[in-house]
């Protein structure tokens, strides 16, 4: 095996680092924004209403992240909506701006069901005494809902929400595949570039875990911490 490549190419393997985190950045705070409507759906009394959230979340739980990525990509080109295509934004990203804009919008949409059930169950968590509590000094269902019921849902959830991260991150690869220059697009350039098809896929493994075996490590020390807070 040689890793001698690295000398020449390790900087791809930062700026593809660097794009991962963004997506999967932005992704996660889409993603955490729809779980979060979701959620409240799922758990209010309107029908329709719950009937949408479930419906959603069975949807993308139900078809494969790939399959969805290819809706949203080629799908917004056929009904015309495209990003502007920002010259600042390209040289930025130094990858298109459009194509990242779909990546993140898929990641987010697909991270939106899992995080809507993540959110579901901190709020079921959350003592019946509390919402009760809140009702019977006259707070209204959804003052009940955003000021006790939610603040200690996000409580919960937090170390969850943050192992979404950790998947949105391994999980964005995928989006490789329409061209958006992520640390596995990275990798594969690499791989072309040097006619070694098997070494530079070991580095970018090793650089997916560098990014998220600390994440996990800190998320078990929030949620050390939180449990000897309780
Ligand atoms: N690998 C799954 C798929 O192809 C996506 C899983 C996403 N999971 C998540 N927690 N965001 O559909």
């Amino acid at each position: 095996m040689k890793f001698t490549f690295l000398t020449k190419y390790w900087s791809y393997y930062l700026i593809g680092a660097k794009n991962t985190i963004l997506l999967a950045f932005l992704a996660v705070i889409f993603g955490v924004m729809i779980g979060l409507i979701l959620a409240v759906f799922r758990v209010g009394k309107n029908r329709p209403l719950r009937f949408l959230g479930t419906a959603y979340v069975e949807f993308i739980r139900g078809t494969p992240l790939l399959v969805q990525l290819f809706i949203v990509y080629y799908g917004l080109q056929a009904i015309g909506i495209r990003f502007p295509d920002s010259p600042f934004m390209n040289r930025l990203l130094g990858i298109n701006f459009a194509d990242f804009m779909a990546g993140v919008i898929t990641m987010g949409i697909n991270s939106g069901a899992y995080v809507c059930e993540i959110f579901r169950s901190g709020i079921q968590s959350v003592d019946k005494g509390q919402s009760e509590a809140a009702r019977s000094l006259g707070m209204s269902y959804a003052k009940t809902l955003r000021h006790i019921v939610i603040p200690q849902a996000v409580r919960n959830v937090l170390p969850t929400l943050g192992n979404e991260f950790v998947v949105v991150i391994k999980e964005s690869s995928i989006v490789s595949v329409i061209g958006i220059a992520e640390l596995m697009y990275k990798a594969n350039t690499v791989r072309g570039n040097t006619f070694q098809p098997f070494e530079p896929l070991l580095i970018a493994a090793l650089v997916y875990f560098l990014l998220t075996f600390p994440l996990s490590k800190f998320l078990a020390r929030v949620e050390r911490r939180m449990r000897t807070h309780d």
